[in-house]
């Protein structure tokens, strides 16, 4: 066990599966408390047992946390369980299309800004009073398409460029109360998201996915997680307002230079968080793909 995060409460919306669940078991290894927020029928139930298994405490709270009454819902519950609240992971988010701007489904736009920018404002909105409280701290899921824009799925970049203003804009009026804000933005990662088995990509998109990352392949959920580790620590005292790139390089990088990476450094290194769920975030969620 750690002692990066020894005695903090955090709450991880959409921790039931992919970074969300790596998120969840990383900090539970670092010695924190976790409220583990997701949908229906996502695997918290099963997260929080394995936490517990391993010795950390986890309680779970099931709800649309784009929801107003679920998202105080969501915080008050943490509060109620464990009397104060240091750490707000605004995970949850979904991808869901891949189509080209004119052929974007309205309801998919909504849906997009519904779960990624709706849901992080309202969990913020209810927490920022609790994390004055502790002079705590909020780290939003960004994204590289959030920097460069995101390609057949539009509305999807621009909901993340949002979080990075957002967590800006936090970090700098809540720094007067010892408040930080930041956002994590990965690249492509290993989860349902970026294959076409389970994703809104296709075979085209996939392999166009993993050529512009200079690392030559996709970053696990658990290094991920370590990034989010450090800046939700009191290790990052200094770091508000700040944009984490986990991108493999993908955001530097000019031309499709993956195919570049020697074999040996295309093979991601071996975690210990013994992650089950990290391809399933998007089962049961309808997916929209126009070619
Ligand atoms: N996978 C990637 O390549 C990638 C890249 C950049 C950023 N991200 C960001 O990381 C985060 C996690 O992505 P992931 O790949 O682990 O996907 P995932 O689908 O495995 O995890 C997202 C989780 O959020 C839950 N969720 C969605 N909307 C919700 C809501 N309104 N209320 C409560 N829970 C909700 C989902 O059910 C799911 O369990 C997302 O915000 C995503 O935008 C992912």
């Amino acid at each position: 066990m750690g002692i990066k995060l020894k005695d903090k409460v955090a709450i991880v919306t959409g921790g039931g599966t992919g970074i969300g669940e790596a998120i969840c078991k990383k900090f539970a290894r670092e010695g924190a408390k976790i409220l583990i927020n997701g949908l229906s029928g996502d695997p918290i139930k099963d997260v929080a047992k394995a936490i517990a298994d391993d010795g950390g405490e986890a309680i779970t709270f099931e709800g649309d946390v784009s929801d107003e009454a679920a998202a105080r819902g969501c915080v008050d519950t943490a509060i109620k369980r464990y009397g104060k609240l240091d750490i707000l992971i605004n995970n949850a988010g979904v991808l869901l299309a891949n189509a080209q701007t004119d052929d974007m489904p309205i309801e998919m736009f909504d849906e997009h800004i519904r779960c990624n920018v709706r849901s992080a404002f309202l969990m913020t909105k209810y927490a920022l009073p609790h994390l004055r409280k502790t002079r705590g701290n909020v780290i939003s899921a960004g994204s590289e398409g959030g920097v460069n824009g995101q390609p057949r799925n539009t509305p999807y970049g621009g909901t993340k460029a949002f979080l990075h203003a957002f967590m800006m804009g936090v970090a700098v009026e809540q720094a007067q109360y010892g408040v930080r804000a930041n956002c994590v933005a990965p690249g492509p990662i290993d989860t349902a998201w970026t294959h076409k088995e389970t994703g809104a990509v296709d075979a085209k998109v996939e392999k166009a996915l993993l050529s512009s990352v200079p690392f030559g392949r996709r970053g696990t959920p658990a290094e991920v997680a370590n990034v989010y580790a450090f800046l939700a620590s009191d290790d990052a005292s200094y770091v508000t307002g700040a944009v984490w790139l986990v991108d493999g390089g993908t955001t530097p990088a000019k031309s499709a230079v993956g195919g570049l990476a020697r074999r040996e450094i295309s093979k991601p290194p071996a975690n210990d968080l013994d992650l089950h769920h990290s391809h399933e975030g998007l089962k049961d969620k309808e997916l929209v793909k126009i070619s």
